[in-house]
């Protein structure tokens, strides 16, 4: 992955780290950004050689700017790996609050604005990589998390979106794949080589893709 520049969006929790480790141990230059300074303090000092940028994903003008800056210091990019998500539960129908609908929402949102800001970056590169870490309870949803898997499923389609655009505009460079997990807990480096080997796999054997990951 030498000479490839991977943005990670909301690079800060556990699996961020387990990601970056693995992009940059395979060569990669990665460029992580989450909403707070202290969380991107504790990344640098687990996984020295990331670059990081402290950007509000979920407002487009920020993101535009992100664009700016990540161009400006890193040039174009070849992957964008979006992590942003969270969990709420509601225990009912009539338990799935607005309130945590706009924390859910929040992904989603995340995902629209990056992937629009980055989609020419993905198109031109020789090798452009898009990957979202979904969930199970997109085909076997709850009541209980109604909300949850809503959001979910809505960047789940999003990515086989783009999947399609990249089928149409870079057929034989770009990829974007949906990565299906339970419980991501304990996952975290597997997800890191999951990511690292979509470089590898040919552009249609990963496009547009729903790839569960399970305990080995
Ligand atoms: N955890 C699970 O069991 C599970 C199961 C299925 C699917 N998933 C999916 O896997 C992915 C990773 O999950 P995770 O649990 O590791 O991470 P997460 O808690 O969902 O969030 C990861 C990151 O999002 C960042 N973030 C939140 N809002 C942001 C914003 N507005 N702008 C920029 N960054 C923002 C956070 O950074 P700050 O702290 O700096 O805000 C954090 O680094 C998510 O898409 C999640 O839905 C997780």
């Amino acid at each position: 992955m030498g000479g490839r520049a991977v943005l990670i969006a909301g690079a800060t929790s556990t699996s961020g780290a387990a990601v970056a480790r693995a992009l940059t141990a395979a060569g990669a230059a990665v460029v992580a950004v989450g909403a707070r300074a202290d969380g991107l303090e504790a990344l640098r000092a687990a996984v020295p050689d990331v670059t990081t940028h402290r950007c509000d994903l979920a407002d487009p003008d920020a993101v535009d700017a992100l664009v700016a800056a990540v161009h400006a210091s890193s040039g174009r990019v070849d992957g964008l790996v979006h992590l942003v998500g969270g969990w709420r539960g509601g225990g009912s129908i009539a338990g799935q609050s607005d309130e945590d609908w706009d924390f859910l929402d929040r992904g989603f949102r995340t995902l629209r604005n990056t992937t629009r800001a980055f989609a020419d970056d993905l198109v031109a590169s020789p090798a452009g990589r898009l990957a979202i870490v979904s969930s199970t309870s997109v085909e076997s949803p709850t009541a209980g998390a109604a909300n949850y898997a809503a959001a979910k499923a809505a960047a789940d389609a999003w990515v086989r979106a783009v999947a399609q655009g990249f089928r149409k505009d870079a057929p034989d460079s770009a990829a974007a794949t949906v990565f299906v997990v339970g419980v991501l807990a304990g996952l975290e480096e597997q997800l890191g080589d999951a990511v690292v080997r979509l470089w590898s796999a040919p552009p249609a054997d990963v496009n547009g893709v729903r790839l569960p990951l399970t305990p080995r």
